[in-house]
């Protein structure tokens, strides 16, 4: 298994760095491959720059887009027949930071980003929302916490894709828990009541909080584990 990605900025740059120390395999591209290049010799070992995004997509079973969404539509447009068959992970928020901090919507209150990404990608390609749902910082320095690890939500439709982002989840040092399906996905994005920078205030939750606050669909499986 490989987990392409996609963009090598602050998210990016922190969910390679996650999923290598877990010993994921992951495959860097950026906008050049000298970028992408010195990403991969600063994480090690379990890091490879790819030629391109096409390289990337094509050696990855699992391809997460570190994008804001302008550039993720251009890149999904790029690799499309590529990536049938393959798990895409969007961590994206739907707002712009302006140089204060401040952010701003760029989808209409009530749109997902995850709900749009998940209708730009190609019939055959599983979907799942993570890794956005806390910034990169918090998401750097609280992986493998102790005594009990924190929550990582992620929202998708499919199960196979549940049980992929899942094991990606655990291996970057957190505990999954399912916020629900696609049409969930706001609730795990920026001032959503799941997301650090919104309902959550900047906490970070264990297993057992976060059984109180998804549905009662996705308890059911939170208690199972
Ligand atoms: N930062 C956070 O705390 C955080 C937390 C949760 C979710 N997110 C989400 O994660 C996404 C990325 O945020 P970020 O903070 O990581 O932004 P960022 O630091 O600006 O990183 C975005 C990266 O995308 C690269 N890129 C742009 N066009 C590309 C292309 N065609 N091919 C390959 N790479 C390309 C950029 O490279 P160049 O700079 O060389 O153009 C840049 O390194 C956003 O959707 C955001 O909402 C961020």
């Amino acid at each position: 298994m490989a987990t392409a990605i996609i963009g090598i900025g602050n998210l990016g740059g922190t969910v390679a760095r996650e999923l290598a120390s877990g010993g994921e395999p992951v495959i860097l591209s950026a906008s050049s491959q000298a970028k992408a290049k010195k990403a991969a010799a600063q994480i090690g070992s379990a890091a490879s720059a790819a030629l391109n995004n096409r390289d990337a997509v094509q050696r990855a079973d699992n391809v997460v887009f570190a994008l804001w969404l302008d550039p993720m539509r251009e890149v999904i447009d790029e690799v499309a027949d590529l990536l049938p068959g393959k798990l895409v992970i969007d961590p994206s928020n739907p707002v712009s930071v302006a140089a204060d901090g401040t952010l701003t919507r760029t989808l209409p209150e009530g749109e997902s980003s995850g709900e749009l990404v998940a209708t730009l990608l190609p019939q055959g390609t599983r979907f799942a929302k993570a890794f956005g749902s806390m910034g990169a910082t918090m998401l750097a320095s609280n992986a493998f916490r102790q005594p009990q690890r924190a929550v990582l939500f992620y929202a998708t439709d499919d199960a196979t894709a549940a049980s992929e982002v899942q094991r990606l989840i655990r291996v970057a040092g957190f505990d999954p828990a399912p916020a629900g399906g696609v049409a969930k996905a706001g609730r795990i994005e920026v001032g959503g009541d799941l997301h650090a920078w919104g309902g959550l205030n900047g906490r970070l939750i264990d297993i057992d909080e976060a059984a109180l606050l998804v549905g009662p669909a996705e308890r059911a499986s939170v208690v199972a584990k």
